[in-house]
């Protein structure tokens, strides 16, 4: 075993802290990809684990938004974790996850938020389970949608220089009511149109249907929602929906009636739905969707009272939670969270708790992706009474489920 140190790379270190990152993920990136991987390695913050001068861990934070109910959550987005295989389960990653989010509180954000590649790594460091993702599998044959051809609006095909100006006001609008949405910076929105080659994975390049509402409507013909979609499969037969965001259901439902009626599908894939989605229930035959539900968002609150007074709550109450975090220390302690129909307020007490959890389970609750009542019934919170429980049910209840599209 040899010793490492935790540090950020120098500039003249990016290049070989790009190689290790794409070795850590399995080494696919081209060449020319790598240059691109490096510039943008060079705008974010960025922690390294050097042996000697060897780069043997990596581990990055993105800036963005994240929507709670009424409010917006500065988070750091954690990003590029990986360590060499030459140096793994030496504690090297729960190192630099100590560092990264002690930074990450000092420079004020407030939650810390990552995608796993596994589940089991990161409930140690405190992140809860935010949100889940429903993955769809649809036969397109068996695809009806009740009420077709009921859409006011209209769908074309546009291309990705179109899309590139139609497309961030229809996502920013889709998501202002929804919790968990993360905010999609202009890089992010470049990326994604510029639509590299080696992303594709063999599938075709990247195709974009807008739907627009009729112009007689209150809208007056304004983009409502769009589907970014590639053909793959053999024959290129199937269709695999990246993104589909729509502003109204009118707008989705037009957008996937669309999509069930390209000629030569076969089977359609989408990756990220929302738990709530209603697409199901817009079915003739459900049984034409199959759903697989994922683990999507994991969370980890910094700042117990901040987070918890920047969001709405559904009903009025005062709860008082005991929060332990093993792991930094920072959110242990006891809170009395109060809620009123437009504020809330939470400061530490000495008063005794309603409710006992693990700052993780605080993240699950949090954004409204599951009950407290079903995490006390899976043996995850202790709660003092079942009035208690109700109130917080109450409290934390959002009206769209939480749900996310932007990979990071
Ligand atoms: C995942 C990864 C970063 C772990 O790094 P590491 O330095 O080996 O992790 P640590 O030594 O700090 O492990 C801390 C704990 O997590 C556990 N752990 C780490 N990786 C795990 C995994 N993939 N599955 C289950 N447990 C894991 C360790 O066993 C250890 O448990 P312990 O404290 O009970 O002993 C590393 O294996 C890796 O680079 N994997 C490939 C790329 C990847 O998946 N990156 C994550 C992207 S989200």
């Amino acid at each position: 075993m040899s010793d490492h140190e935790i540090r950020k790379p120098a500039a003249e270190e990016i290049r070989s802290y790009a190689r290790a990152v794409d070795r850590g993920f399995g080494g696919h990136s081209p060449p020319e990809e790598m240059e691109d991987f490096e510039g943008f390695l060079r705008k974010i913050d960025l922690l390294g684990a050097f042996d000697g001068s060897t780069v043997v861990g990596t581990m990055g934070a993105v800036d963005f938004q994240t929507n709670v109910p009424d409010g917006r959550l500065p988070t750091a987005g954690i990003t590029v974790v990986t360590v060499q295989s030459t140096h793994h389960r030496r504690g090297i990653l729960t190192q630099m996850m100590r560092q990264m989010l002690e930074g990450c509180r000092e420079r004020g954000h407030t939650i810390a938020s990552l995608i796993a590649s596994e589940t089991p790594i990161y409930g140690r460091f405190g992140y809860g389970l935010a949100m889940q993702r429903d993955r769809y599998k649809i036969d397109r044959s068996d695809a009806v949608l009740i009420g077709e051809g009921d859409s006011s609006g209209s769908v074309r095909l546009i291309s990705l220089d179109e899309a590139a100006g139609a497309l961030p006001a229809i996502f920013d609008e889709a998501g202002a009511d929804r919790p968990g949405w993360i905010s999609r910076e202009k890089s992010r929105w470049k990326h994604l149109f510029k639509d590299p080659e080696f992303e594709r994975h063999g599938d075709s390049a990247l195709h974009c249907a807008l739907y627009e509402d009729a112009s007689t409507n209150s809208r007056g013909g304004q983009p409502g929602g769009y589907m970014l979609y590639r053909r793959t499969g053999d024959g290129r037969k199937d269709i695999r929906v990246v993104e589909a965001v729509a502003a109204s259901d009118e707008a989705s439902a037009a957008l996937w009636g669309f999509c069930f009626g390209i000629d030569l599908g076969e089977e359609i894939t989408a990756g990220t739905r929302p738990v709530d989605d209603p697409l199901p229930w817009m079915l003739v035959d459900m049984r034409a969707l199959d759903v697989l539900r994922q683990d999507w968002i994991w969370t980890r609150i910094l700042d117990v009272p901040a987070v918890l007074a920047s969001r709405g709550y559904s009903s009025a109450g005062e709860l008082t939670l005991k929060i332990s975090d093993e792991f930094l220390g920072v959110s242990s302690g006891t809170y009395t969270l109060e809620a009123e129909a437009d504020s809330a307020t939470c400061a530490e007490s000495s008063g005794s708790p309603d409710l006992e959890m693990n700052v993780a389970d605080l993240a699950s609750i949090y954004f409204g992706g599951v009950r407290p009542s079903v995490l006390e019934r899976a043996g995850r919170i202790e709660a003092r009474s079942d009035a208690a429980l109700k109130m917080a049910d109450a409290m934390f209840a959002t009206r769209k489920a939480p749900w996310n599209v932007v990979d990071f």
